[in-house]
């Protein structure tokens, strides 16, 4: 029996709905495997946390959260509390201490789904992003002074290690080696004068450790635009922290929305939980009506499994997904249907367990 302890962060908005979905079918994985037990304990942290308590999460929050395995995250976000709190103090400490420096995000038009670019399908949109995911334009340094003068002054630091850049490129370039060998690099640097061109060159550096992937950089905006027009010619795609964020809910939007979209925050040496998230956040026009869609939550375990070495399971999760798009009865609104989250969620998971029989899990 292999044994594996997750720490489960429901959050804000829709956060708790979609995260319930994606138990069920963690539940489900041990049903059908047998052999993978998941030890998990819930934490109520969060925005209505923080209105007892002051906090985010308890002044402790990491030092209870790092000897787990695994953290499912839900989403953070709520209009009782200022955004730039609820993220400082819960989301962002979890990714930047726990070197969580992947943040992997497929962006994938799956089967059932039409994009909204025309003429574009399932082999056209079909790519990675790969964001540094705990420096760059996320660094936590800057300040403001003569607050509320004419003299008021905001500034704001972007970061870039040697380390942490080529911790990150590194990662890309791999993925691309085993993918279809072809990496675009995200960057800026005929505006960006500094952080930029030192990211350019590390790209060309640890490109010739690299001799049979296919490096192109392009710069962000002339990207974001070619996602839309030309989306077929990517990979791997990887880019900065904020390039990153940036590109990956212009990725959700043309494959189907960020009801869809899963993310994983790795931490590839293991010496800390990886967390598994959905993309979109905590959707607050929405919460509480049921009618979220679990799907981005729920491939989000597949993301995780592929971490814990079960790429198969991975794999039968997105085979789930797709064959109940497909069959196109059960969609919440966001996809154009009416079902509820659980409907969605129910549905998923009991096509895998059809889909289950005579797999060797
Ligand atoms: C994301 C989100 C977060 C980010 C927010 C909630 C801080 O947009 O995961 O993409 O910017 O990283
Ligand atoms: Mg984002």
């Amino acid at each position: 029996m292999q044994h594996f302890s997750m720490a489960v962060i429901p959050g804000d908005g829709i956060g708790p709905e979609v995260t319930n979905e994606a138990l069920k079918m963690i539940k489900m994985v041990e049903e059908l495997h047998g052999g993978i037990k998941f030890y998990s304990e819930h934490f109520e942290w969060g925005c209505d946390y923080y209105l007892k308590s002051g906090r985010m999460m308890p002044e402790n929050g990491l030092e209870i959260l790092k000897d787990f395995d695994v953290l499912l995250f839900g989403a953070v976000g709520a209009k009782t509390v200022p955004d730039y709190i609820s993220v400082w103090e819960l989301i962002l400490p979890i990714r930047q201490k726990f070197q969580q420096y992947v943040n992997l995000r497929p962006i994938k038009l799956l089967r059932g789904l039409e994009s909204p670019l025309r003429y574009k399908n399932h082999e056209d949109l079909d790519f990675v992003v790969i964001r540094e995911n705990t420096e760059g334009e996320y660094f936590n340094s800057g300040g403001r002074v003569h607050e509320g003068t004419p003299y008021e002054l905001a500034m704001q630091n972007s970061v870039f290690t040697r380390f942490g850049t080529e911790r990150i490129l590194n990662y890309a370039f791999t993925l691309a080696e085993k993918r279809k060998k072809n990496l675009a690099v995200a960057t800026k640097s005929n505006a960006i004068n500094f952080t930029m061109p030192f990211w350019d060159e590390l790209v060309k550096e640890i490109s010739g450790n690299y001799p049979g992937v296919q490096t192109r950089l392009y710069h962000i905006d002339a990207l974001a635009a070619y996602f839309v027009s030309r989306p077929e010619e990517f990979d791997v795609v990887v880019g900065s922290n904020l390039f990153g964020d940036i590109l990956t809910d212009l990725g959700a939007a043309i494959v189907g929305g960020l009801g869809i979209s899963p993310s994983g925050n790795i931490n590839p040496e293991r010496a800390y939980p990886s967390m598994f998230e959905p993309i979109h956040g905590s959707a607050p026009d929405i919460a509480g009506k049921g009618i979220a869609n679990p799907i981005a939550s729920i491939w989000s375990v597949g993301l995780m499994m592929d971490h814990l070495g079960h790429n198969h399971i991975g794999k039968l999760i997105v085979d789930s997904i797709e064959a109940v798009l497909v069959d196109g009865k059960i969609r919440t609104p966001d996809l154009g249907g009416t079902a509820t989250t659980v409907e969605m969620g129910e549905a998923i998971i009991s096509k895998m367990a059809q889909l289950a029989v005579g797999h060797h899990l």
